[in-house]
């Protein structure tokens, strides 16, 4: 199979003047939910390519990736000028472990992101096993500003069809937070506010905590998680903690 499938875009979907979901079809091999492909276009002669995360689950024939402009980046910029009919370089397999199959049972599931790395815990909500599995799901969704609290619709849905299983807490870090918690993920976990808010406890013997995006938030909320007795998962050891991280942390 060839490096690249050419998809064609349905949709560019605008949230903000900074983020942007690419709605896209393209024959590719089916991929496992909480894995990412690649991108690329082709920019002044060279082809540029980045990952990213599926954000529909497998099932679902629309593929949709969930991006935010990166000042300077040199793709980003690129992709937001795409229209319905256009063409855009898709690998075709998905790829990386930030998936089911390598999170152990528990009671609770604790799915933690940051900015439009929501995208992954959408795919895998999209899916039957993750509701067989965990007897409760915690999706948190940390940023910047309210308005950076995207993707309503989809989360109301899945609150509606498990109402029971399924519990979604904000973060917002830059503004009145409004109903959502103010302030950062460690520190909520750290302080207690989190599982106050979730009324859940998080805690070895139960929880399976994914933590996903800016690669600050994944160190710092596994430190805390560390402190309180959990492990990283490993094959041949497992533990509680299961990450991806979406750049590389420069401190
Ligand atoms: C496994 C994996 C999955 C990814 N999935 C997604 C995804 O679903 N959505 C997405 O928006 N990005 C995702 N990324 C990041 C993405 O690949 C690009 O790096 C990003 O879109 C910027 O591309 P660029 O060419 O404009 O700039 P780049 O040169 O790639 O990035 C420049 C700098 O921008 C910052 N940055 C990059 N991505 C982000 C981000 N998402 N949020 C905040 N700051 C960022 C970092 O400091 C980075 O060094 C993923 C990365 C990895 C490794
Ligand atoms: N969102 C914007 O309006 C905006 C504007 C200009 C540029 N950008 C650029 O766009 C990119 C992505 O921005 P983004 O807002 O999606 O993502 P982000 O910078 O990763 O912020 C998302 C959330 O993660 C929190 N966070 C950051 N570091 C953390 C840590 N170590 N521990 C716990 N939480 C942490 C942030 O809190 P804090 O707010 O406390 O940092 C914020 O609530 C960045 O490269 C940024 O430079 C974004």
């Amino acid at each position: 199979m060839s490096k690249w499938v050419e998809g064609t875009v349905v949709k560019l979907r605008r949230w903000t003047d900074k983020l942007y979901s690419l709605q896209l079809t393209a024959d590719i091999v089916p991929f496992t939910a909480g894995q990412f492909t690649r991108l690329a276009m082709d920019i002044d002669g060279e082809r540029v390519a980045r990952p990213y995360s599926f954000v529909n689950g497998p099932d679902n024939p629309l593929l949709e990736f969930y991006f935010i402009i990166v000042t300077d980046g040199p793709l980003t910029h690129h992709l937001i000028n795409l229209e319905a009919g256009d063409p855009v370089f898709i690998a075709p397999r998905g790829a990386g472990f930030f998936v089911l199959d390598e999170v152990p049972e528990a009671d609770t599931l604790w799915m933690l992101s940051t900015g439009t790395a929501i995208g992954p815990f959408l795919s895998i909500l999209n899916t039957d096993v993750v509701w067989q599995r965990y007897k409760k799901i915690v999706l948190v969704h940390a940023v910047r500003t309210r308005e950076e609290l995207t993707y309503h619709e989809e989360i109301e849905a899945l609150l509606a069809a498990h109402p029971e299983q399924l519990q979604m807490i904000a973060f917002v870090s830059r503004e009145d937070a409004g109903l959502a918690i103010q302030g950062r993920v460690p520190d909520a976990i750290e302080n207690g506010a989190l599982e106050a808010r979730a009324g859940i406890p998080l805690m070895a013997g139960t929880s399976q905590v994914m933590i996903c995006g800016n690669p600050g938030m994944v160190r710092d909320t596994s430190a805390v998680l560390e402190a309180r007795g959990m492990k990283k998962n490993k094959r041949r050891e497992p533990g509680h903690i299961t990450t991806e991280q979406y750049w590389k942390d420069t401190d």
